[in-house]
Parts: C-alpha cells; sequence; structure tokens
C-alpha cells in the first residue's frame, strides 16, 4: 500500500511497515501541504494537530484507509468519510491509560506545588515552610466525560481515597452500572462542577462541548478547586478561566491541550504561576505508541488481506 504518515508515531512501528509497503513520513505536514502528500496516498495515518478537511480528502484519488492513531475525531470531515465510504479506524484504548495517568500527574503537581519547590530547591531556596500543599486523598474528583478515558481517571481517583463523580452526556443504565462497579457515582455536570475539589474533563471537542467551561460554569465551580484539560483545548474558554485563576476562584489550572496549538503558540496563561501548560502530550508514552502502533499494523495488514479476497472474488472464473 502506499501509505503517508502525518503524524509522529512509534519508529519501530515505521519500520515495520516500510518492510511491506511504500511510506511516506511528514509529521510536520499542514492542512496546506498534505494535498501534494496524499496524491498518490492509498492509506492516511494522522493524530491530533492537523486538520483532515474534505478538500484534502478529495485531493487524495486513491485514499482508501483512515488509520486515527489515538481517540479524537474532532480532526476530520465525518460527513465526507461517510459520503465517499471510506475506512476510517480509530485506535482509542491504549492513549486512554496514558492520559488517565497524566491527569494524575497534572492534579499532584498542581497540589503539591511540586513545580514552583523544584525550582526554588534549585536556586538553594529551602522553602519547606512555604510549599504546604493539598491532598487528594479524601477529596472529590469530579470527572466530566466519564467515558472511555473518563472512568479511567475515575478508577485511578478511587484507588487513591478519593470520592469520585462523574457524568456523561447520554446516562443509560448500562453505563451507571459500569461506572457503578467502578467506583464512580454518576450525577449532573452541575454536581460535578460545584462539589469537585478537582474537575477533569474528558469529553470530546463538538457544538455542543465548545467552551462548556466558560465564566458561568467557571464561577459555580467550588471555591480553590483545581482544573484539569485533558479534552480538547476548545472545550474551555481560557480568557474566562484567566479570570477565575487570577481571582482566585480557582486555585490552579493544568492544561495539556489549547484553543491555539503548536510551534510558536503562546496560551494567554501561559503568564500565570498556578497553572500548568504541556503541549498535548496525555496519549504519548512509548508505552501506549507502541501498543498504538501494533494495532495500526493489525489494521493495515487485515485491510490489505480483505481487499485481496474482494478482488478474488470479483475475478473471472476461467473454465479449464
Ligand atoms: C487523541 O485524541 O488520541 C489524542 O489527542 C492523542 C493524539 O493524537 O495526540
Amino acid at each position: 500500500m502506499k501509505i503517508l504518515i502525518a503524524s509522529s508515531i512509534d519508529a519501530d512501528t515505521i519500520a515495520t511497515l516500510r518492510k511491506d509497503h511504500d511510506v511516506v513520513c511528514d509529521f510536520h505536514a499542514k492542512t496546506e501541504t498534505l494535498p501534494a502528500l496524499l496524491k498518490d496516498r492509498e492509506v492516511l495515518i494522522f493524530r491530533s494537530g492537523i486538520s483532515i478537511t474534505a478538500e484534502v480528502m478529495a485531493s487524495a484519488p486513491q485514499l482508501k484507509l483512515l488509520v486515527r492513531a489515538g481517540s479524537g475525531f474532532d480532526n476530520i470531515d465525518m460527513d465526507y468519510v461517510q459520503a465517499h465510504n471510506l475506512a476510517l479506524f480509530r485506535i482509542p484504548e491504549p492513549g486512554a491509560k496514558a492520559v488517565a495517568e497524566m491527569s494524575f500527574a497534572l492534579m499532584l503537581t498542581l497540589a503539591r506545588n511540586i513545580l514552583e519547590a523544584d525550582r526554588l530547591t534549585k536556586q538553594g531556596r529551602w522553602a519547606k515552610n512555604e510549599l504546604t500543599g493539598y491532598a487528594l486523598t479524601g477529596r472529590t474528583l469530579g470527572i466530566v466525560g466519564a467515558g472511555n478515558i473518563g472512568s479511567r481517571v475515575g478508577e485511578l481517583g478511587v484507588a487513591w481515597g478519593m470520592r469520585v463523580i462523574g457524568c456523561v452526556a447520554n446516562p443509560s443504565a448500562k453505563v451507571l452500572s459500569s461506572l457503578h462497579e467502578k467506583g464512580i457515582r454518576l450525577t449532573s455536570f452541575d454536581e460535578v462542577i460545584e462539589t469537585a475539589d478537582y474537575v477533569s474533563l474528558h469529553v470530546p471537542l463538538s457544538d455542543s462541548t465548545r467552551n462548556m467551561i466558560n465564566a458561568d460554569v467557571l464561577g459555580r465551580m467550588k471555591p480553590g478547586a483545581f482544573l484539569i484539560n485533558l479534552a480538547r483545548g476548545g472545550v474551555v474558554d481560557e480568557l474566562a478561566l484567566y479570570q477565575a485563576l487570577t481571582e482566585g476562584q480557582l486555585r490552579g489550572a493544568g492544561m495539556d491541550v489549547h484553543k491555539a496549538e503548536g510551534e510558536g503558540k503562546i496560551s494567554p496563561l501561559a503568564g500565570l504561576s498556578n497553572v500548568i501548560l504541556t503541549p498535548h502530550i496525555g496519549a504519548g508514552t512509548f508505552d501506549a505508541q507502541r501498543e498504538i502502533g501494533e494495532r495500526i499494523v493489525e489494521i493495515i495488514e487485515t485491510f490489505v488481506a480483505e481487499q485481496a479476497k474482494k478482488a478474488q472474488a470479483k475475478a473471472p472464473v476461467v473454465m479449464a
């Protein structure tokens, strides 16, 4: 197959794919440069940080298979995919484990002033008495979007001795019982926002979630709460969050995703000492990326085998 890998994936996976396929890699591909790269490609492998628009896909007449090496579908035109019957696979599970751990990395770093402690200690300042932090154990963890990733965050919260509550867009009896088994109490968005000490966001970006964490919602959060965003930057109104953090409504925020992402982009929250900013690395563990890579190879092998079967079925039967 003729493959374009448009985002960085596991290096061993690329080497494996190269053995049987014609592979082109451009990890810095942009929406504008994709058409030229895709013009003879049959497979596109991509992550977040790049928009797979209808125009991009229309520029690739041979395109048959799209592999989203992760979870989110917000950067691909799904109407085009459906209308043109393209095969699209996503690989949500491996990244979910990594993102759930990252939520705890951000909560703990904020709650225990780890960045400030490190900075001062390296300067020779022994700020032991100035760096008292907050516990996670015994506190309420609120999950907005207790789905695949959010429920894993909840499970880790339960193991940490937190009271865990969560909300989902369409609660069903099945979801309720599966969350209950994990120790997560399903409740309303309002209760999560108004009572949690730590709020972790895990909703996909859509018209209904864009700017869902706005000035009104931030104003209703428990005073002194921490906000963690590992979902999508568009879910949070960053200017309203800036205000909530500077006015003391929130104690801190950990943001792995941002309204504007990419080289040279600086968040409006960058100047605040009670904010941790990371460059969309939630799913970025070697472990998760290795697992995603193994799935990519399986998906492509299965696709090739199915294509071959279909071609054989169509071939005329030659009678002896
Ligand atoms: C995802 O949706 O899986 C994440 O954004 C990971 C990524 O693509 O970088």
